[in-house]
């Protein structure tokens, strides 16, 4: 039985088989409102490893930034139908915002810095909180996986995404304050679950940018005692390749499917299949 970096002893994750059928999706909420951490990163490898495991994904770009757009190829500044436009067009056909990507069984909502009104516009809105949810009933079938790639900010676009949501993987870098801003993530967390949406789940905490060294070590610690089970047995290494591979525009389990980093990637979408997460 193989040990993770905290001596856990943990069964290995087999490589998942293809679905005979596909959907209803599992909607998970990347999101940490710390900045820098490995949300978008961690949206599009894991979406990238999920699609080669055959499953059907779907990213929402929710950060006006478009970052997770940018780095699956596709040019924020020229398309005009983005996850704005699906919010606050009420009974949009929401396939007119989702664009294919250049990777097999991986689409993507776009976002752009339209984006940024939203959170403004918001406020007024009816339902404000329930819209992307109501966005995402629409196509919940045609996917195995929703990824919303949230912004960092506790605001009401990320506030949507936890209602949106059945669970959340919250990207911990692991570096001194890691942990700082954590405790007012799971408020929000929790306050979501007590009046919107009682079935929110945390599936678990990703921890990001590792080094082996004695700080690393240290933060990792932190972390574990401070989530216990959530934290993944998969670490995710600090890799100047991750940077590489946004560069390229794809993700590094396509890019560079041999890499280091990829393998780990591919080991958190194993990860949350045998925890059930995923189909
Ligand atoms: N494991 C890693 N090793 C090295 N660099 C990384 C790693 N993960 C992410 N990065 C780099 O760190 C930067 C921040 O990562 P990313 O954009 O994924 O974080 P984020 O949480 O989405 O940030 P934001 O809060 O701004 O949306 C990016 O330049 C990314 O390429
Ligand atoms: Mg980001």
């Amino acid at each position: 039985m193989p040990t993770d970096l905290l001596g856990r002893e943990y069964e290995t994750f087999p490589a998942p088989g293809p679905l005979q059928q596909h959907g209803p999706a599992r909607v998970i909420a990347m999101c940490n409102q710390k900045g820098g951490v490995g949300k978008t990163t961690s949206s599009i490898n894991l979406a990238g490893a999920l699609s080669q495991y055959g499953r059907r994904v779907l990213i929402v770009d929710l950060d006006p930034q478009g970052a997770a757009t940018v780095g699956l190829g596709i040019n924020a500044n020229v398309v005009d139908n983005t996850i704005y436009t699906a919010l606050f067009t009420p009974r949009m056909d929401v396939h007119e915002v989702i664009r294919h990507t250049e990777f097999e069984n991986l689409d993507i909502i776009p976002a752009n810095i339209d984006l940024s009104a939203a959170e403004v516009q918001l406020v007024t809105e009816v339902g404000r909180e329930q819209i992307l949810a109501g966005v995402l009933r629409q196509i919940r079938y045609e996917y195995d996986v929703i990824i919303i790639d949230c912004q960092p900010s506790l605001g009401l676009l990320t506030v949507n995404a936890l209602t949106a949501a059945d669970g959340v993987i919250i990207p911990v870098a692991a570096e001194f304050f890691a942990l700082r801003g954590v405790a007012l993530l799971m408020q929000s967390i929790e306050k979501v679950q007590s009046r919107i949406n009682p079935g929110l789940e945390v599936y678990g905490v990703l921890v990001t940018m590792y080094t082996r060294t004695l700080h690393c070590e240290e933060v990792l610690q932190r972390i574990y005692e401070a989530f216990r089970e959530k934290v993944f047995h998969t670490v995710i290494s600090r890799s100047i390749k991750l940077p590489d591979a946004t560069v390229a525009a794809a993700p590094i389990t396509i890019y560079a499917p041999g890499h280091k980093t990829s393998k780990e990637y591919r080991e958190v979408a194993r990860e949350l299949v045998a925890r059930g997460v995923v189909a």
